[in-house]
């Protein structure tokens, strides 16, 4: 039996991540299982051992080649709480690209030497054409897109959703929640990728608060209008922050503007300042995929609905999940 070409999944386990909408429900909910076992795992020094015997002597490669802070250190901590080594290449002026080698000879050599490679790239499809050179070539290794263009970042959107499947676990789950989802929904592929996830669970009511320049795209727009409950949409975020089960909050993607940068007062006409918080629930939380820029000052740390540094650590620990699903140890880990 070979690769399903259409998931990239093998005997019915992901072989490469690079879409997000490859995670369906069942699996998504399976790796949050074992991100709560492998974090249960830890909290003890032998578990933690027990955790690192999972992967010993396997290799991950992060190819990095955009910024990242949290979703590169995330993978890497990921790989060493498995036992895996990790090594790293961010910068192609100092690899053999500057030789004029094409990013896919690239791709193929690091093959030869690791097991998983983790990709952040500045043009979408990148990851899509790697896994597709690796199943026409049977080169059996993993890859996970770590973040592509402006279109998806699937390993966001798992973390995002298992952040709110923590939250609402005791209230009925995420299903006929209502999200508020604010800001540059037009370039912030974390959005992207969070909404399509959502589409796998039922009831979901979506409210979109973006200002005129930076309307959500009509692909997910037209998903979403099927997938969901209701879909709202208003450049004003106090229409809608009332009634929110989750504020999820982004930035403005302002490396994409080139010399003509967007204006403070576009981020002042949607960020979440404390006066506008004071309007939601008081059991509704507060999401950021991070890096903020001013849309939620640091006062708000302390507000005890803020969920953005704990989006951090879970990230952290679905991909583990996800490395743990895709290298086959995940019942090790879930049984232990
Ligand atoms: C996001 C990204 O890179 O798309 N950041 C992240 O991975 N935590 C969001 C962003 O950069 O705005």
């Amino acid at each position: 039996m070979g690769i399903d070409r259409e998931n990239f999944t093998y005997r019915g386990r992901l072989m490469h991540l690079v879409h997000t909408r490859q995670l369906t429900r069942s699996l998504a909910e399976d790796m949050f299982d074992t991100a709560d076992a492998a974090r249960r795992l830890n909290t003890s020094r032998r578990g933690a051992e027990y955790l690192q015997d999972s992967l010993v002597g396997r290799l991950a490669l992060l190819y990095f080649v955009q910024p990242s802070t949290r979703t590169f250190l995330s993978f890497r901590a990921a790989a060493s709480l498995l036992g895996m080594s990790a090594a790293e290449v961010r910068r192609t002026e100092v690899s053999s690209e500057v030789k004029g080698e094409s990013p896919l000879d690239s791709i193929r050599t690091f093959a030869m030497y690791h097991d998983l490679i983790v990709i952040r790239y500045p043009e979408a499809g990148f990851s899509e054409q790697c896994a597709n050179f690796f199943v026409d070539h049977d080169l059996r290794r993993h890859i996970i897109n770590g973040g592509s263009g402006k279109d998806d970042h699937p390993t966001q959107a798992l973390l995002d959703l298992y952040t709110l499947h923590r939250e609402f676990y005791s209230r009925g789950g995420i299903d006929g929640k209502r999200i508020l989802v604010v800001g540059d929904l037009a370039r912030g592929r974390a959005v992207r990728s969070l909404l399509h996830l959502l589409t796998n669970y039922s009831g979901v009511r979506i409210d979109l608060v973006a200002p005129p320049q930076f309307r959500l795209e009509d692909d997910i727009k037209v998903l979403g209008a099927n997938a969901f409950d209701d879909m709202r949409e208003s450049e004003n975020i106090e229409d809608f922050l009332h009634e929110a089960d989750a504020v999820y909050m982004t930035r403005v993607q302002s490396e994409y503007d080139g010399a003509a940068q967007t204006p403070t007062s576009v981020v002042e006409s949607y960020g979440l300042t404390p006066a506008r918080a004071s309007k939601m629930k008081a059991e509704s939380i507060i999401m950021h995929p991070l890096p903020r820029q001013n849309e939620i000052p640091d006062v708000l740390d302390r507000d005890p609905r803020s969920r953005y540094w704990d989006q951090v650590e879970n990230g952290m620990w679905v991909r583990v999940a996800l490395i743990a699903h895709m290298l086959s140890c995940e019942e090790r880990i879930r049984s232990s």
